[in-house]
Parts: C-alpha cells; structure tokens; sequence
C-alpha cells in the first residue's frame, strides 16, 4: 500500500535521513522503532511531505505522491495522527472530531462516522461537550485518533501514540488498533518508542538508528530473537 524508496532528508544542511526505505502491505500493522532522535518523526514529515525528503521515491497504492501536498492526504485516504496530537484545546471534543471530517459535505456520512469513533472510544462521547485541552493525555490521545478516523482511513500513520501515557490506556487504544485493523481492514504505520508494546500487536517492524534503517522483520520473530532484543530494542 504505502512504499518508501531510498529517502533522503535534510533540515538545513543536515542530512537526518538516509537511505530509508519500507514498506507496508494492505491491512498490515507495521511499526518503526526507534530510540529519541532516531529520525522516526522526521520520515513520517518526509511521507507527508511536511518536511519533504530531497530524494527517493514514495507511493502510496503504486502512484507517485512525493509532490503531493499534505492537506491533500485525507483524500488520498491517509490519516495522520501527529506527535503531541495537535488538538483545538479550546474546542469541544465532537467539534475536535469534526474538524476530522472539514471539506466533507455529507452530513449522514460525517454523523455516523462520528458514531463509529464513539463506538470505538465510548469515553469521547461521554466528553463530547468537554473542551478538548481539559480532557486526560489518554483521552486527548483517543480523540486525536478519532479525528483521523473521521474520514475512513486506509492508511493510518500514528507518530507516538503512547508517549507520556499510562500502561492501562496505552493498552485500550492498541487494542482499538487491533479492532481496526481487524474489523475494518485499517492499515497502520505506527512509530513508536516502546517496542515490547508496538511488536506485541504489529505484523512486522523496523528499527532505526541515527537515520538509517538498521534491522526489518516480522513482529514474531523481533521479539523472540535475544540478540536483536539486545543490540536494538534495549529489552
Ligand atoms: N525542525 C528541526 N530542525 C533541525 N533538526 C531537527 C528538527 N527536528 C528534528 N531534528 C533533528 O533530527 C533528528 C531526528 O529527529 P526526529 O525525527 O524528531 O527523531 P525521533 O522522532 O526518532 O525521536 C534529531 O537529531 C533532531 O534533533
Ligand atoms: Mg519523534
């Protein structure tokens, strides 16, 4: 579904990225892992095109999307869910989730789109008035994702979903992943930090190291190999 070739990304003149290529298949969950720094956020601005990589190539369902502007992602069918979670604080939760839907224009579509993220997180509908900057980490997290769901992704990119989160809710929302991508056919780029976690519910992953990719497998076996545990996951 989404193929990264070879990117190369700056800021300034320095090279952060090098060489990075991966893949991620229909209806897989596929993680990035990596330490702080790695250069994990800095690839998911390069497939956004939010920082865009000087060269290699990116496609998503094999066309060209390298000079494709972000704002166009969500017609493309790509949700981004971005580190920090970027949330309206001053607006309500429902409203945070319609700005999800903002240039649709079929209300009985956006409605149940907004139930199906109320299905799935019952705790925002509960808050739906509530500012969303008064919410708890763990619900700004959720309403977050059920913004980016408000246009029926494919393709869901998730930059850190559990930072600063405690270990009951990290565990809620990879089990609404799983729902996903069970249920709805969701694929998911996940990056994350906390590689026990993100391995237990990927299909595959990759680990990074000062901007290059430096081991990919299946979820599995990264977790069952000692030595990739030690040299590159810190387990
Ligand atoms: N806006 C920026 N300007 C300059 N350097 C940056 C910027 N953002 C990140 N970097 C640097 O790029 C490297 C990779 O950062 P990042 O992709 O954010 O890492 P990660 O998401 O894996 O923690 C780091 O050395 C970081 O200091
Ligand atoms: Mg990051």
């Amino acid at each position: 579904m989404l193929k990264v070739k070879s990117i190369n990304a700056f800021y300034g003149d320095i090279q952060i990225l090098h060489n990075v290529s991966l893949e991620v298949g229909k209806g897989e969950i596929v993680t990035l892992l990596g330490s702080n720094g790695a250069g994990k956020t800095t690839t998911i601005k390069a497939i956004c095109n939010l920082n865009p990589a000087k060269s290699g190539e990116i496609l998503f369902l094999d066309k060209h999307i390298e000079k494709t502007p972000s704002y166009k992602f969500p017609h493309l069918g790509i949700s981004l869910v971005p580190e920090g979670r970027h949330l309206f604080p001053d607006m309500s939760v429902k409203d945070n989730l319609l700005m999800g839907a903002y240039g649709q224009n079929d209300k009985s579509a956006i409605n149940s789109a907004l139930e199906e993220v109320y299905d799935i997180f019952p705790r925002l509908k509960e808050r739906s008035s509530q500012q969303a900057g008064t919410l708890s980490g763990g619900e700004q997290q959720m309403c977050a994702i059920g913004r980016g769901l408000m246009i029926h992704p494919m393709l869901m990119i998730l930059d850190e979903p559990s930072l600063g989160l405690a270990p009951v809710i990290v565990d809620k929302i990879f089990d609404a992943l799983k729902l996903l991508q069970t249920r709805d056919n969701v694929t998911f780029l996940l990056i994350e930090q906390n590689a026990q976690l993100a391995l237990e519910c990927s299909n595959r992953a990759y680990v990074m190291e000062n901007g290059s990719i430096v081991i990919e497998g299946k979820a599995e076996e990264m977790l069952s190999s000692k030595e990739v545990q030690k040299a590159y996951l810190g387990l």
